[in-house]
């Protein structure tokens, strides 16, 4: 069996949505939800579901990434962890922090990479007029939203839509893709998946 451990910084529905996943016959279970906000939502959702949390505000740092991701990696590490989520986490990880966990950390982005790397995808998408928006569950390597691609959902831009309508389209199919790509990713399945 496959520990998993997850990461968020936010209210968590993927990381909900994974650990929902990983029950009766799925090669993982779900150890540990961390945050590095001690108010995320996430943190509560997870501990409502009997997950070990933890949080390591990242604010007491003061801008010291290493010291910051050293107690993170301490935290992590304490739950055996055999693959790492991110699930909306929003901080940025140093090159050392990702070797660390290199081939068996995931991260779900909002857009289809390589387009919208980094923030504000959904507006990014309407102010370029696409048609086509979604999301992506990566392995993360050191460049930000760069590893190779696991699996890509996509939805139609429809006309009217504001970027909270089109958030809330696409992180449906967050919903579908993060669980089933983590399921192949578990069983050694390194293939990518479209939705
Ligand atoms: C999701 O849309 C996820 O793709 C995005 O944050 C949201 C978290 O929602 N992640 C990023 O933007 C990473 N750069 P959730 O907390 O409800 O899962």
């Amino acid at each position: 069996m496959k520990r998993v451990a997850i990461l968020v910084s936010g209210g968590g529905s993927n990381m909900v949505r994974l650990v929902e996943s990983m029950t009766g016959d799925h090669p993982a279970r779900a150890v540990m939800v961390g945050s590095n906000d001690p108010q995320a939502g996430g943190l509560a959702k997870a501990a409502d579901m009997g997950i070990e949390t933890f949080a390591v505000d990242h604010r007491p740092f003061r801008g010291d990434r290493p010291a910051f991701e050293a107690a993170l990696r301490e935290r992590i590490d304490a739950a055996r962890p055999d693959i790492l989520c991110l699930a909306g986490f929003m901080r940025i990880l140093t090159a050392g922090f990702i070797q660390a966990y290199e081939g068996r950390m995931l991260n779900i982005h909002p857009s289809l990479l390589p387009k919208y790397k980094g923030l504000h995808t959904h507006e990014r998408a309407l102010e370029a007029g696409d048609a086509w928006h979604g999301c992506t569950v990566h392995e993360v390597t050191a460049e930000l939203d760069d590893g190779p691609i696991l699996g890509q959902a996509r939805v139609p831009v429809e006309p009217g839509d504001t970027p909270d309508t089109l958030a809330a389209r696409v992180l449906t199919m967050e919903h579908r893709l993060y669980p089933a790509v983590l399921r192949r990713f578990a069983d050694g399945d390194r293939s990518r998946l479209d939705l």
